[in-house]
């Protein structure tokens, strides 16, 4: 397959460069694309794969007039993280840059005035919402306001989250600037467009007749926008931040930043092979893949196609573009604002040495075909049910059999028997599929297939049983382990691209040297002879406690994102004063306070109220109050005339006013001076 091919160019979505990358991110673009080099890696074939930070856009400044700092400190910050953990996670791009890179300054401003001296763009006036007091242009994402559809507040300029309505700017009823507050005022202004209209018949052609194998995702996300009828798209922006455009008179103006982000992938191309960077952009015998999540869809299969049409000059189109769905975490959607993910650095602080566990749920959880959710219950359950309990516990029987029985050396195998070229045809069988898989951007289903051939290993051993022909004939007990190594060595090949890390060790365990492809499938890949290293364990378990702590660090999120979101409530309708008045409010002391038996809400309090019978109120306040006791002696204010009323069994004689906190904690209201019980309040 692909053998037009003489290369392979390998993209990754840029990631923004104003926060740490989450799972989400790794599930969608980066763990996949990385199986994928890696495996045209141990194929042989020439492949790179580009990466970098996206570090323009209007979220990056916010972020720096936030934290009182400059956009450029901002993605200083992240671009470091984010590329140190892709790092240790073993994503293996042969180079990571970013979008501040001075190659990328050059290299997006010539494309851009390339397409502009061949009369590539057209040039619009338009009105846009601008900020006086902070002088200057807000984007449409930045303004809010009620929505002309449904009024709810709080619509983007946009679009409505509510309702769903693309909006623009201008239809919001009282619209505000979303970050000072301001009322905008409306100026002109004018912009590129490039004319996708333009390229349609050409982009029609390449997508909807020559990449019907696209996932349905991506293709059916084209369709629709071709059948919509393409139209012109700005490519610049009124912003500080950005590439300036390159042309007189446009001052104050700079690269819209889906332009200049996937210009990086050529930039970054050059700055790693500055002499050789054309042919894989040019040569009709690259294959350009992109691997993306599903919200670039369209800048990657229309918008940048377009560029690069209108560019000319040789630039290839991209033959796929896998793009995935979205990663849910604990069933809510990850939200960096919200702080509702796993991030790759805290993963990594938190579970050191793991990282092909995190590569390996990922990939077996992957949202190839639909929204998929993480979770940490099946992220321990894959732990320890498919790599403790499956292949790390055939990899360790194998290897201490071989130390038991041979003292570690490989011994020679004699005459096969059926169970051993059974188990030869099923792994051939196996890999068979597990390339199929790759070859197609299958990689949940390649995993499946390369976690199969450990479970053969483990069936095979089952069967063959080893550890007992070993006490009659020592000769087939060689034969079985020496098979059984085979198969450990077959592993360390199919597991690579998933888990780089593991792999290396095995192979190294194995005395194997050089791996590729091409020996999957051999029995014959560790020689006799070979001194096995002393078996370790490739996988431990992962405790409840690492799982019940990574849970708890969530609720806490929740707790805080409620808490944030948290507004003192609508005032009710008036009352008269009469009305008012006829409620009779009192100062009581507490005498007594205990829980209510068996009702996991009430406390039970005997309140003096200057009377000598006293008086017993019942008051659901008891999850706010761990230890009752705290509250003897307290002066409170209750409502005295309330009809009494029976809980549990108990007459409740009225009731106590208590606040609610923003948590929801019930605060029972005291008085600030000691008063005499029974005095009322007015
Ligand atoms: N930064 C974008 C995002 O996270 C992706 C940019 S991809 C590129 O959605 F092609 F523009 F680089
Ligand atoms: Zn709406």
């Amino acid at each position: 397959m692909e053998n037009k091919y003489k290369r392979t160019l390998i993209t990754t979505a840029l990631p923004y460069a104003n926060g740490p990358v989450h799972i989400g991110h790794l599930a969608g673009v980066y763990v996949p694309a990385d199986i994928y080099a890696r495996y045209l890696r141990l194929q042989g074939r020439d492949v790179l794969m580009i990466g970098g930070s996206d570090e323009h856009g209007v979220p990056i400044t916010i972020r720096a007039r936030k934290e009182g700092i400059t956009p450029q400190d901002v993605v200083d910050r992240y671009h470091k993280l984010i590329k140190d953990s892709f790092e240790e996670l073993g994503i293996s791009f042969d180079i990571y840059s970013r979008t501040t890179s001075e190659t990328h300054a050059e290299t997006a401003s010539e494309f851009f005035r390339h397409i502009y001296d061949k009369g590539g763009f057209v040039e619009k006036a338009s009105m846009q919402f601008y900020d006086e007091g902070a002088g200057r242009f807000v984007t449409d994402r930045n303004v809010v306001g009620e929505c002309p559809v449904c009024h709810a507040p709080g619509a983007y300029g946009d679009q409505c989250e509510k309702c769903g309505s693309s909006l623009s700017a201008t239809e919001l009823i009282n619209p505000r600037c979303a970050e000072t507050g301001n009322t905008p005022v409306l100026r002109e202004t004018f912009h590129w467009y490039l004319p996708l209209d333009r390229w349609q018949p050409q982009l029609q052609k390449w997508i909807l007749e020559g990449h019907k194998e696209w996932r349905t995702n991506v293709y059916g996300q084209c369709k629709s926008w071709l059948d919509l009828g393409l139209q012109p798209r700005a490519v610049t922006r009124d912003l500080d931040w950005g590439i300036p455009v390159p042309v007189e008179g446009a001052e104050g103006k700079v690269l819209y930043v889906w332009f200049d982000a996937p210009i990086g992938y050529i930039s970054n191309t050059k700055e790693l092979l500055p002499e050789q960077w054309e042919k894989w952009w040019k040569d009709p015998e690259t294959r350009i893949i992109n691997f993306i999540g599903k919200d670039n869809i369209v800048f990657h299969c229309i918008i940048f196609p377009a560029m690069l049409l209108a560019y000319g000059d040789g630039y290839q189109l991209p033959d796929n573009v896998p793009s995935n769905e979205f990663l849910n975490l604990e069933g809510d959607k990850i939200s960096t604002s919200r702080n509702w993910a796993v991030w790759l650095h805290e993963y990594l602080r938190d579970f050191p040495g793991k990282q092909d566990v995190l590569r390996y749920v990922l990939t077996a959880n992957a949202p190839e075909t639909k929204d998929n959710d993480f979770t940490w219950a099946d992220f321990q359950a894959r732990n320890n049910n498919e790599l403790v309990a499956v292949l790390g516990n055939f990899v360790n029987r194998a290897t201490v059999l071989t130390h038991k029985f041979f003292g570690g050396t490989l011994p020679t195998p004699a005459a096969l028997q059926p169970a051993d070229v059974q188990l030869a045809d099923d792994l051939r069988a196996a890999v068979a599929e597990l390339t199929a898989s790759l070859e197609g951007f299958h990689f949940r289903e390649a995993l499946k297939q390369a976690m199969e051939i450990a479970r053969l290993g483990n069936r095979y051993l089952q069967e063959t049983e080893p550890w007992k022909v070993a006490k009659t004939d020592m000769e087939r007990a060689g034969t079985i382990l020496y098979t059984a190594i085979q198969l450990c060595a077959n592993l360390a090949i199919a597991f690579e691209p998933f888990m780089p890390f593991m792999s290396k060790r095995l192979v190294k365990m194995l005395g194997v040297k050089d791996i590729s492809w091409d020996m999957l499938g051999r029995m014959d890949l560790v020689d006799a002879g070979t001194a096995i290293a002393q078996p370790e364990l490739l996988f431990d378990k992962i405790e409840d406690e690492a799982v019940a702590a990574q849970l708890q660090r969530l609720a806490d999120t929740k707790k805080a994102n409620l808490e944030a979101a948290w507004r003192p409530a609508e005032q009710q309708p008036d009352v008269d004063f009469d009305t008012f008045c006829r409620s009779d409010l009192r100062v009581g002391t507490v005498v007594e306070c205990e829980r209510v038996p068996k009702a996991d809400k009430l406390l039970r309090f005997l309140i003096d109220d200057g009377t000598p019978e006293k008086r017993t109120i019942v008051s659901g306040i008891a999850k706010s109050y761990p230890d009752p006791s705290v509250l003897v002696g307290k002066q409170v204010v209750f409502i005295a005339n309330l009809p009494p009323r029976k809980l549990r069994g108990i007459e409740s004689q009225g009731m106590l006013l208590s606040a609610e906190d923003k948590d929801g904690r019930l605060v029972l209201t005291t008085v600030s001076d000691a008063v005499a019980p029974g005095a009322q309040v007015k």
